[in-house]
């Protein structure tokens, strides 16, 4: 069964007094398989808050339904199978960490020792154990982002839902949340997350979804999202200015000018060979031969910069 079901999802906000109408989702697809670490990619604004509130129940869809392992988003039943780290964490302020994490618990209706051993071990693993009795109104982003973290897996549910985990944490949180987000899965949890920084959904992700203007692009696990690419063959080269007209029948196209020398570019591997061989017969010199797998950060360029619509329509 599918975590996340998520079947013709459309939002549209409307604002004001002139009723101005901001469409954030343009009817998504989108299946979350159990056991799997989902990254839900997207720029600013491509709808990944919206969608996760729909899922959280915080928002009610336009159109189209979303399913938390088979029952509608929103409901107890839905909500009691899933820990939600919020896109910006708004605790109770005068709370310190401790008292929200034993208030978690409370809503979710563990007891007294289970809410404070899970409390406990938490706070260690996010490292806030040493500000656990300070109020959340003086910490700063990134210790926010580490309760809200811990806050998340407190009800060990088999799902998880986080909304831009990273944001706001150095490097070295990152690297924490990483590591969190790898144990959970090993526990067999799943992990839907949102990010707009690609390297995070590189080192996390089995399975992505490119989400922009309120579509989904591409869907993919990670490995055949990079590996459908076409390679790239960079050949850097040189060659005597009088040498080149002998080149013009090999050259794929034009030839970039760089510090390191000529660059032609190929995308299959003859057309490499003929070239290397033409180069040397018309006494050039090669100097380097590099293969070019694209990035994932390629194709969220391409992907998302493609048939970008207007996300706001009826005014500004
Ligand atoms: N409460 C709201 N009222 C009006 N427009 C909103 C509201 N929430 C989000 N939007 C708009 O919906 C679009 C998608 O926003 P959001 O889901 O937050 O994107 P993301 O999380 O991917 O950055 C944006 O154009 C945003 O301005
Ligand atoms: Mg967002």
């Amino acid at each position: 069964m599918n975590a996340i079901s998520v079947r013709s999802l459309a939002k549209t906000f409307v604002r004001g007094f002139l009723r101005r109408k901001t469409v954030a989702l343009r009817g998504i697809d989108l299946d979350v398989p159990e056991g799997v670490v989902f990254g839900f990619l997207g720029p600013n604004g491509a709808g990944k808050t919206t969608t996760i509130k729909i899922l959280m129940g915080l928002l009610f869809p336009t159109a189209g339904s979303a399913r938390i392992y088979g029952v509608p988003a929103g409901t107890r039943a839905a909500k009691a199978q899933v820990g939600y780290l919020p896109e910006r964490p708004y605790f109770y302020e005068y709370l310190t960490a401790r008292e929200l994490l034993d208030l978690v618990g409370r809503l979710y209706g563990l007891d007294r020792s289970e809410r404070s051993r899970r409390t406990e071990r938490l706070l260690e693993r996010v490292g806030m154990t040493h500000a656990a009795d300070r109020p959340l109104r003086s910490y700063s982003k990134g210790m926010l982002q580490r309760v809200g973290l811990a806050q998340a897996l407190l009800p060990e549910t088999p799902l998880l839902v986080l909304d831009e985990p990273a944001s706001g944490l150095d490097p070295i949180g990152r690297k924490d949340v990483r590591d969190i987000v790898l144990e959970e899965k090993r526990k067999g949890k799943t992990i839907f997350f949102s990010t707009h920084i690609l390297a995070d959904a590189s080192t996390m992700c089995d399975r992505v979804a490119i989400i922009a203007g309120g579509r989904i692009r591409g869907v993919g696990s990670l490995d055949e999202m990079l590996e459908r690419r076409i390679d790239r063959i960079d050949v850097v080269f040189s060659i005597p200015e009088e040498a080149r007209p002998a080149l013009a029948d090999a050259l794929p196209s034009a030839v970039r000018r760089t510090p390191e020398g000529d660059v032609a570019s190929f995308s299959d591997h003859d057309a490499v060979q003929a070239f290397l061989r033409a180069v040397l017969a018309a006494g050039g010199e090669v100097h380097e031969v590099v293969p070019h797998r694209q990035t994932l950060e390629e194709i969220f360029v391409e992907k998302t910069a493609s048939r970008a619509p207007a996300a706001t329509e009826g005014g500004s």
